[in-house]
């Protein structure tokens, strides 16, 4: 069943033209505001300090290549941190990029609360941040962009595409991301809102398998151990989970993507090769190739020039009937 695509659009074009406004940096860090007498900033002045959040996924892995290769590409000197997913560890990591004095902080917030005072930190050094991937709950001012996705959109898109699916009838299991992550809390909130009108369509149950493979496994047999062939669909928040559940709905004898519908989110070559395979039934895109638009952000931000307060990715939905066609060309 092929589902209109123009459906999936018309939403991305409306949040870009409604929600994407200019800001000028905040007043406290007007001292980055070249003076007359300053040369402006080259891509080989910069010195970027970027604090990732870890290595949870195949997305996650394309995401900091693409951060490291731009910098190598352009010159600039990258300062790369990884907190190995503990937010102790990401505070530590900005912290340490403070002292180290970088023109630019990038960051990737694991969870979405508890940033405020080391934004705070890095403000009063006159070091702005931008968030990329993942939005923090933060006062607009100790930030200077968000670059990144339209998470709630993703949700909504994968609500629609399910019950299309299952003709509006199915009893879902949900494998959340991690914890307080943004992409876990608006994908869960996006999914709903579009479900609740569709009576038919159940979420019987909804945990989280942390956005990992082994994770997502373990979830979905303990769901399949309580729920059985009760379920007929998954929605999972990342493709590396829903290729967990895929293992773990073959070892309990069913047919993953015919007996079990399953739609997750991202769109890396696994979710390709699985709806080659006729096992995963839809794949919606979560651009991680975000290292050109941050570097290009942070020149901007260094040389004091406008700059969008949110840049969102433009991204796209996959199904089985194009993949092999459309495997070769990705990039992650
Ligand atoms: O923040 C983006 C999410 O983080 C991706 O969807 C997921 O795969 C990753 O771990």
């Amino acid at each position: 069943m092929r589902i209109s695509r123009f459906l999936f659009f018309v939403p991305i074009f409306a949040s870009i033209l409604g929600f994407v406004g200019c800001s000028r940096q905040p007043d406290s860090l007007s001292t980055l505001q070249p003076d007359s007498n300053s040369l402006e900033k080259r891509y080989e002045d910069l010195i970027v300090g970027y604090a990732q959040l870890g290595a949870e996924s195949e997305w996650r892995a394309a995401n900091t290549i693409s951060i490291k290769e731009t910098a190598e590409q352009l010159g600039v000197e990258l300062r790369f941190l990884d907190a190995q997913q503990k937010q102790d560890n990401q505070i530590e990591a900005i912290r340490k990029l403070i002292i180290q004095k970088v023109d630019v902080i990038g960051i990737s917030p694991i969870v979405e609360t508890g940033w405020d005072e080391v934004f705070q930190e890095a403000k009063d050094a006159g070091i702005p941040i931008i968030l990329v991937d993942r939005r923090a709950a933060v006062p607009d001012d100790l930030y200077v962009s968000y670059l990144g996705s339209d998470f709630l959109e993703e949700g909504r898109k994968a609500a629609r595409i399910m019950a299309e699916l299952v003709d509006g009838k199915a009893s879902i299991v949900e494998l959340v991301g991690t914890i307080g992550s943004a992409p876990a809390n608006d994908r869960y909130t996006g999914f709903r809102e579009v479900i609740k009108d569709y009576p038919g369509m159940k979420i019987i149950a909804s945990e989280s398998g942390d956005f990992t493979r082994a994770r997502g496994r373990e979830v979905m047999a303990a769901f399949l151990e309580k729920y059985g062939s009760e379920i007929t669909a998954v929605y999972a928040h990342n493709d590396d989970m829903a290729l967990g559940a895929i293992e773990a709905i073959e070892e309990y004898g069913l047919k993953p993507g015919e007996d079990i519908m399953i739609v997750s989110i991202d769109a890396a070559r696994g979710a390709f090769e699985a709806m080659i395979a006729g096992k995963l039934n839809a794949t919606v895109e979560c651009n991680p190739l975000l290292g050109p638009q941050f570097f290009e952000l942070a020149l901007k931000v260094v040389n004091g020039q406008l700059i969008p307060k949110w840049v969102p990715s433009i991204e796209s939905v996959f199904f089985p009937e194009d993949a092999a066609e459309i495997l070769p060309t990705r990039k992650y």
